[in-house]
């Protein structure tokens, strides 16, 4: 993996970015009637219109070059292969083992990992089973009826999201509530609705070392035995998701309760694992597989299709144009359908946590930008407040449309005006409104002449912002699957072109340890002046505002 500034696909993207920037995209659909349908690209159900791009047909070729010398194929293969391509953690990255129906060996330091996520599969379906079937009794006698997820991160955003996106599949066994955060709150909200006789936890943390998780289940453990419950009575009423099964079982969860994950797949690529029993709990398993049949669809069409076609290679490099040749700072998804309004937030963890990296993978500060702010919500709603920006303000900011073309209980007239929103908006983007245009409209509405002209300046939408528009039948499990590892592939594919590490997060490590250094000074464990004066200033305020009397 070479320097990417030294490619010289990158130095014909920087001469073609110059032509671009002087040119509108209207003029390109205005040129050619056949823009939209050349760049328009499909597969496991998912339609992608990216035609709505400061791109022509030379800067798509040279995005391609690009990604394919930096080894973008070698890179995927390897990663599919098992590789350690998280050389800082020295592990493989196989998310993608744990969708793989291909009946075809994994294997991870000479063994073969299929076994081993086969048999945690069929102990997820199993015990679903037991739970949605009642064989499963609380230790009254009473069946489950309320389970409480607790995890944070990736332990928390794949399956809530997940959940959450796929509601129309809901099981009405059991209703699933989730806990991330560590504020008091919200746990205590969530226990105090809920009967403890019919009440499962879920502890999820691959590391089983996270404050947060820990501090949030021995808060439930200590409501489950106040309410009546007894130590012996836990087996029943609490489970956990973890690789680290040493540390579960030491923090009293028995052994047979625990649902093993491994340490080759990531925190924020890990729904796919046992990290999903909530999704299974909440959705029943063969929903559950359905999301891991598409995630398997799309790893196939990430491996097998040239990028010309390939979704999350095109998506890639759209973003890699706009991030390094045009300076944009974030990137907004826009999901236009109520259900999905999460993906901004669980894309924004896969993204910012993976490619939020300043040092290449053999160490070197890099010289060119790499991953971007992901945010966004649902639309609707974000025509009414942030769209403004997007539309007017001094940034560009690269904007991903979805939008399925059916949808649960549907209503033609919602239905309708909720998908002619979402193509207006890319439209608008799109060709703006001229000057003149603004100046025209506002013939005759009884304006002087350096009003009218003022006036015209300030409704000028210069348009030429880029848009790309996801579209798919419904939002069955199958289809999310595919969503979801399009995404992944997509921030893998930018992981490799910008040449970091997309599989650790120091960053987040570091606020871990200094998180648990202050609590020791809040709880007087330590002194303050292990502290900046900063932290010492807040530590001691907090300390005096929670003396006791
Ligand atoms: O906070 C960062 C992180 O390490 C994420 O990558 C991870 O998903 C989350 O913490 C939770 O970690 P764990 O599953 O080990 O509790």
């Amino acid at each position: 993996m070479s320097d990417v500034t030294q490619q010289s696909a990158w130095a014909d993207l920087s001469k073609l970015a110059e032509d671009v920037k002087q040119t509108h995209m209207r003029d390109w659909f205005d040129a050619d009637p056949s823009r939209a349908e050349a760049m328009q690209a499909q597969g496991c159900g998912i339609f992608l219109d990216y035609s709505k791009n400061r791109v022509t047909k030379d800067v798509l070729t040279a995005l391609f070059s690009l990604a394919k010398a930096q080894g973008v194929d070698a890179h995927r293969d390897a990663m599919f292969n098992g590789s350690t391509i998280n050389t800082t953690e020295k592990r493989a990255v196989l998310h993608t083992a744990l969708r793989n129906f291909s009946g075809k060996p994994v294997m991870v330091d000479g063994k073969d990992v299929m076994p081993e996520v086969l048999a945690t599969l069929e102990k997820m379906e199993a015990f679903t089973q037991s739970i949605h079937s009642g064989a499963h009794k609380g230790y009254t006698g009473k069946s489950i009826k309320q389970v409480v997820a607790i995890g944070i991160g990736g332990s928390f955003l794949g399956p809530k999201i997940m959940t959450e996106a796929l509601k129309p599949y809901t099981h009405d066994a059991v209703k699933v509530h989730f806990v991330a955060n560590v504020d008091g709150c919200h746990i205590h909200d969530v226990l105090a609705s809920v009967d403890h006789e019919e009440t499962l936890i879920v502890m999820s943390s691959k590391s089983f070392t996270t404050q947060e998780t820990l501090q949030n289940t021995l808060s439930a453990k200590a409501w489950f035995l106040k309410q009546g419950g007894k130590q012996e009575d836990i087996a029943k009423h609490f489970v956990a998701v973890s690789s680290n099964v040493k540390a579960a079982t030491e923090f009293g969860i028995a052994e047979e309760n625990i649902f093993p994950m491994w340490d080759w797949v990531g925190g924020r690529y890990s729904l796919w694992s046992a990290i999903g029993l909530p999704i299974c709990l909440a959705l029943g398993f063969e929903n559950f597989k359905g999301l891991l049949d598409g995630a398997h669809a799309m790893d196939k069409h990430f491996c097998e299709t040239p990028f010309e076609s390939n979704l999350p290679v095109i998506l890639a490099v759209l973003g890699v144009w706009y991030r390094n040749f045009f300076d944009a700072q974030s990137h907004v998804l826009l999901p236009y359908y109520h259900y999905l309004r999460g993906l901004p937030a669980y894309v924004q963890q896969l993204d910012m946590e993976s490619n939020g990296k300043q040092v290449t993978m053999d160490g070197n500060v890099v010289n060119w930008q790499t991953g971007p702010i992901i945010w966004g919500s649902e639309g609707t709603n974000g025509q009414h407040s942030f769209h403004q920006l997007i539309h007017q303000g001094t940034s560009i900011i690269p904007a991903d449309f979805m939008l399925p073309l059916n949808v649960p209980n549907q209503d033609d007239t919602h239905h309708a005006m909720l998908a002619s929103n979402c193509f207006g908006q890319t439209q608008a983007l799109m060709q703006g409104k001229t000057f003149a245009e603004c100046y025209a409209d506002l013939d005759g509405k009884g304006l002087a002449e350096d009003e009218r002209k003022a006036l015209a300046q300030h409704k000028t939408m210069p348009g030429n912002k880029p848009s790309n528009t996801i579209m798919f039948d419904k939002l069955d499990p199958f289809t999310l699957g595919a969503l979801v590892a399009m995404y992944e592939h997509k921030v893998f594919v930018q992981g490799v072109i910008w040449q970091v590490n997309s599989f650790d997060q120091w960053g987040v490590e570091l606020g871990k340890v200094l998180g648990n250094q202050v609590l020791d000074g809040i709880q007087g464990k330590v002194n303050d002046d292990n502290f900046d004066a900063s932290t010492q200033q807040l530590i001691r305020r907090f300390r005096n505002a929670n003396a006791p009397d």
